[in-house]
């Protein structure tokens, strides 16, 4: 039994994507649906539709991925659309990825999901680190404060975020203090891409994305041992609260060790863009052979459960 839950709603695995990745479109979205995924979250939306950056904006690399994307997306009153018509009974659970290019923009996008009062979950976007001129929230602990204390209420139901990776531990205290102001805010997705990095061909002596000169989000193999850090560090300041993991999941060991360190669901980036949705199935299969060889029957058997030396 893979099964686990996030802020009271089923999802039969813990797995789904992460937001950005094979969910712009609808034909993607039905994509996920009919995958083995336990959930699925649209692409980050903004209030207008937007094309993002100049290609190529993503491009794997030997130990995980770099994009700079620049919030491609069909604009919110899409996804509200399909939120709207999804079938909430007869399929999964639904997460909606909200990403405000400003603080009002993300009112304005709360306050039609809010209206709409559908079952789906919003997850509200902190941290993306690609769009020119425009510095991640996550990074300004007040300004994320101040959003917070605008939307948690008007959102009212449980909600999430989406955090970029912090490296320092007086970062996750603050972080985890700020967070633990908003009873509704029921979960922390955790973590983001780790943002700018640069990749080079060696023989061209090229940046290898278009975008910002080169400079974009890390992802996979190469951040998982940040993205282990922050799921356990919030884990263990905030135990009111769900983490839902993030960052180098490519098998079912390291959705093990993500759970292990306290994450209730487990979100694919790079390995999905890399397999595509089939991904979901060898994942489910792998994280249960491994739960039965160590003897564990539920995810909360070993949940949070990592030792310390
Ligand atoms: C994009 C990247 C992110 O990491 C994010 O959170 C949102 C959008 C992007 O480049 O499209």
């Amino acid at each position: 039994d893979i099964s686990t839950s996030i802020s009271g709603t089923t999802l039969p695995n813990v797995f789904f994507n992460a937001s950005g990745v094979w969910c712009q479109h609808e034909d993607e979205l039905q994509a996920m649906v009919e995958s083995h995924s336990g959930a699925l979250i649209t692409k980050s939306a903004t209030l207008a539709p937007r094309q993002g950056n100049p290609s190529p904006r993503y491009l794997p690399l030997p130990l995980g991925s770099i994009s700079s994307m620049g919030l491609p997306n069909e604009g919110y009153e899409y996804y509200l659309r399909y939120a709207c018509s999804f079938n909430y009974s007869r399929t999964k659970p639904l997460f909606i990825s909200l990403s405000g290019l400003s603080l009002g923009d993300s009112v304005k996008m709360v306050e039609a999901f809010v209206a709409a009062d559908l079952p789906c979950m919003l997850e509200i976007n902190f941290s993306c680190p690609n769009v020119p001129g425009k510095p991640q929230l996550g990074y300004d602990f007040e300004a994320m404060d101040a959003a917070l204390a605008t939307l948690a209420p008007l959102i009212k139901k449980p909600f999430g975020i989406k955090l970029p990776p912090f490296f320092d531990i007086a970062h996750f205290d603050l972080v985890a203090a700020v967070c633990q102001k908003y009873s509704n805010l029921a979960f922390l997705t955790c973590v983001n891409s780790i943002g700018n990095g640069l990749a080079i061909d060696f023989e061209t002596e090229t940046a290898l994305i278009k975008p910002k000169d080169g400079y974009g989000g890390l992802s996979g193999a190469m951040i998982l041992n940040t993205a282990l850090a922050n799921v356990n560090a919030f884990y263990r300041r905030l135990p009111d609260k769900q983490i839902i993991g993030v960052g180098g999941v490519a098998s079912g060991k390291e959705a093990f060790l993500h759970i292990l360190a306290g994450a209730s669901a487990v979100q694919i980036g790079t390995q999905l863009m890399e397999e595509g949705p089939a991904v979901f199935e060898r994942l489910n299969k792998e994280l249960a052979e491994i739960m039965a060889a160590k003897g564990y029957n539920t995810i909360e058997d070993f949940r949070g459960r990592l030792k310390t030396l």
